[in-house]
């Protein structure tokens, strides 16, 4: 089985475990978020993407309970849910428990008899921000599962029972890219997937003398449940079928004759066609550690989400102008990353530029909106594991 390094984030939710319960925990088990440099809203397309784990983590720590019933505490959000794993379980209306029974009720259904769990969880991953929060909740948790039970599922058998619990309990009919990531990275890569065979590449990123990846958290909060993510989704959908693909994957150039289709559907089509071309274009730039080819590719990927899908938002796109100026000054790209319509840009800088672009992007978000955006660098980081 696969092992999660401990860190203080881990101790933190050991402390936690034991102040609510009085006990030490016997399991532990953590997930990364993810940031994705390119190929957006391609992944539900069958299409290719290009993230890499991140050093913020969900960390899960239980122990079987103390009573007939699981209690569940979230330590950022301070709130705390309950349930019977050993019964049929039911969606709750809303809350982050959400994440976890959807997982136990993948694991029921594939025939395991879960005990119930005294649990914690403690997450360095901004929540609802397009750094895959739920995912790394959800990865952890089945990590943890495996420890109760003895299970050994292999790391893709793991991801598409991710996926499965996100579609059923919390209802957001995400892709595959944010499990994939957080059960197949490798530390230093990027994770070229294809979507369509759920084939995993790890591609080397340049040393961090070389690239930084700077992430710039607007603050606006999406809920993927709320419409827009599936609304997009379902504007794919309609425009493959009307072109009679099986997906936007098998689109083609002069594939969409314009005047055909509705102009949503065919402005999502060419994003999907362009964006799916980028993302190769882009794994290849990285391997021949091309880093302006490859943020050219990224502002190009930002234009089509603003202007194709029109899944941006001012905030974003702030912060994406901001790092524009600075090209040639230390930027290579930056773009929206995730679902969009708020949460994160990513930019990808010198090492020696961080500060310099950092104060930029703060000082364009806070003349614009009053609000600074939340900078922070990031790592390529490994897999999910269990904490031994
Ligand atoms: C969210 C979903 C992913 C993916 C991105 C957009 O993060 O969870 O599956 O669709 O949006 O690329």
């Amino acid at each position: 089985m696969r092992t999660f390094p401990r860190d203080p984030l881990v101790a933190s939710a050991e402390a936690a475990f034991v102040r609510r319960f009085g006990r030490k925990p016997r399991f532990a088990a953590a997930a990364p978020g993810r940031v994705n440099l390119i190929g957006e809203h391609t992944d539900y397309n069958e299409g290719f993407v290009l993230p890499m784990a991140i050093d913020r983590r969900a960390v899960i720590v239980g122990d079987r309970a103390a009573r007939d019933r699981s209690t569940f505490w979230s330590v950022d959000l301070d709130q705390v849910a309950e349930a019977d794993l050993t019964a049929q379980l039911a969606p709750q209306p809303r809350g982050f428990a959400n994440y976890l029974l959807g997982v136990a009720d993948q694991w029921n259904a594939a025939g395991y008899r879960l005990p119930n769990l005294d649990v914690v969880i403690q997450s360095s991953v901004p929540i609802g921000a397009g750094l895959a929060s739920s995912a790394a909740v959800e990865v952890a948790f089945a990590h943890l599962l495996q420890q109760v039970t003895g299970a050994a599922m292999s790391p893709l058998d793991l991801a598409l029972l991710c996926r499965r619990a996100e579609h059923s309990f919390p209802g957001t009919p995400c892709g595959i890219m944010d499990m994939l990531v957080a059960t197949h990275a490798r530390p230093g890569h990027a994770m070229l997937i294809d979507c369509r065979s759920n084939q995993v590449q790890a591609i080397p990123l340049p040393p961090p003398d070389r690239a930084s990846f700077l992430i710039a958290d607007t603050g606006v909060r999406h809920d993927l449940a709320d419409g827009a993510y599936a609304e997009r989704r379902g504007r794919c959908a309609a425009a493959a079928s009307r072109l009679g693909l099986p997906s936007l994957r098998d689109a083609r150039r002069g594939m969409p004759a314009a005047g055909s289709m509705p102009a949503a559907e065919l402005a999502a089509a060419l994003h999907v066609l362009a964006e799916n071309e980028r993302t190769l274009v882009a794994a290849a730039a990285i391997a021949t550690g091309d880093l302006e080819a490859l943020g050219a590719l990224m502002f190009d990927s930002h234009e089509s989400l603003r202007d194709l899908l029109d899944v941006s938002c001012p905030e974003l796109d702030v912060l994406v102008e901001a790092a524009a100026a600075l090209r040639g000054a230390g930027v290579y790209g930056a773009r929206m990353t995730g679902a969009g319509m708020g949460g994160c840009a990513v930019v990808l800088c010198r090492p020696d530029a961080l500060d310099q672009v950092t104060a930029a992007l703060e000082r364009a978000t806070r003349d614009r909106f009053v609000r600074a955006a939340d900078c922070f660098a990031v790592a390529p980081s490994g897999p999910a594991g269990g904490i031994p």
